[in-house]
């Protein structure tokens, strides 16, 4: 069975509008557009009973209720209880939040290891506990000519004092997709927390988080279709042992407990037109309207992963023999579908700027993350390497502009 493109791209407004169908858009991995059902749901709430949520009276009670199914929808998507699950602001400050939350775990003499692949939103804020609690950061090296992570690497690192290892599930520059229950196999019988960045990884296949091995799971909604929020899974026995952040009078309730900020409600509201679109894009393609939420969402979810990885081959096969040097795996086994390239003698910058000439949206840069471009001896961060991330909805159309663009911009 293949994608039908159509029906997808006609559940995204931005497809409707002139400039969504010149574009060829790139940049996913920066944000993917919103499904029309988040953008309905966004819109409903604004429009209809935008005040404060659960009071009693018949606009706080619609408020109250469509913040709930924002809530209880993202459980669903997952299968996890609510009480795992803490909406954030982003997957940045949730990650900061459960590491301050780590204090009485890391303490004095502790050892946590991040690693030199992961984006900054998931080193920072443990390297900042590190230092406030005098515990030892050690970072997990990339091999600097693949910036992959090898696993005898880390069995080095390992000792009595690692309380928390943390890695980003697939790598939003090489793309590379990290064995997470390997290493989860090796560290958990010595007690060590796992704690995942799946920023990256969540908007080419939806997190299946029954089979993953891990203590907390961390991604962004508006990569995935949704508003800008970050949906942040702490399994409980982690979460009954961490400082609770939120107001003292709150801590009973346990997904707020490491909610910072407070709630965006409309913006949560919305995250259940996710739900939507997931159900939507399943029901269309699939006879079997009986499942949960979550099992509808994995068989989509694995259709559209197939649709990207078919159009990016394409942009694989076609580019090798262009003088630019390539990061990471050079077919999509084992990899997602962000690609990064630095081209010999044009600037990531200029690329950029003649594609989207051209219509095609691509971004340059670093990508914060700043580590793995030391470590694979990119210079001029400024300039960074050129990274071109897909997502379901691409057409094959866009891929062969985008391919057309590279060969004549890299010369
Ligand atoms: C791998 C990875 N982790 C974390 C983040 C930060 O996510 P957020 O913008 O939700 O803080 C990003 C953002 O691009 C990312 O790519």
């Amino acid at each position: 069975m293949q994608l039908d493109l159509d029906f997808i791209r006609s559940q995204f407004p931005i497809f409707q509008t002139e400039l969504g169908q010149k574009i060829g858009f790139f940049d996913n991995a920066g944000g993917s557009f919103p499904a029309i059902q988040v953008v309905n749901r966004l819109t409903d709430f604004y429009k209809n009973y935008k005040i404060q949520p659960y009071g009693p009276n018949a606009l706080g009670t619609k408020a109250g209720e469509a913040m709930d199914l924002g809530y209880h929808t993202m459980a669903k998507l997952l299968n996890v209880s609510i009480n795992e699950m803490t909406i954030g602001a982003s997957a940045t400050q949730n990650l900061n939040t459960l590491a301050i939350a780590c204090n009485s775990i890391v303490t004095k003499g502790s050892e946590v290891i991040v690693t030199e692949q992961d984006h900054e939103a998931n080193i920072g804020g443990w390297e900042r506990l590190c230092r406030q609690q005098n515990a030892i950061l050690k970072i997990w090296k990339v091999q600097t000519n693949t910036g992959e992570l090898v696993l005898e690497n880390l069995e080095k690192l390992l000792t009595p004092q690692t309380k928390i290892l943390c890695i980003t599930h697939s790598s939003n520059i090489i793309g590379t997709i990290n064995p997470i229950n390997k290493i989860a196999d090796l560290i958990r019988p010595m007690g060590i927390r796992l704690v995942v960045d799946g920023v990256s990884f969540a908007p080419h296949e939806f997190p299946n988080l029954d089979e993953l091995k891990c203590d907390a799971y961390v991604f962004s909604t508006y990569k995935t279709y949704g508003t800008h929020q970050g949906i942040m899974v702490v399994r409980p026995d982690f979460l009954e042992e961490l400082e609770p952040q939120c107001h003292f009078f709150n801590e009973s309730i346990l997904h707020k407990r490491l909610d910072t900020a407070g709630p965006n409600h409309a913006s949560i509201a919305a995250l259940a037109g996710i739900g939507d679109y997931f159900e939507a894009a399943y029901n269309h393609h699939f006879p079997n309207k009986e499942l949960p939420l979550h099992e509808k969402t994995r068989k989509i979810s694995c259709l559209m992963n197939a649709h990207e990885n078919k159009i990016c081959s394409y942009l694989l096969k076609n580019i090798q023999n262009l003088p630019l040097k390539f990061f990471g795996k050079k077919t999509m086994e084992g990899r997602e579908a962000n690609i990064s390239i630095k081209a010999d003698n044009v600037s990531s910058k200029s690329i950029m700027k003649g594609l989207a000439a051209d219509n095609i949206v691509s971004k340059q840069g670093h990508f914060y993350a700043y580590r793995l471009m030391q470590a694979m001896k990119v210079t001029n961060l400024n300039d960074g390497i050129l990274r071109l991330s897909f997502s379901h909805y691409n057409s094959m159309e866009e891929v062969e502009r985008c391919v057309d663009g590279l060969k004549k911009l890299i010369i």
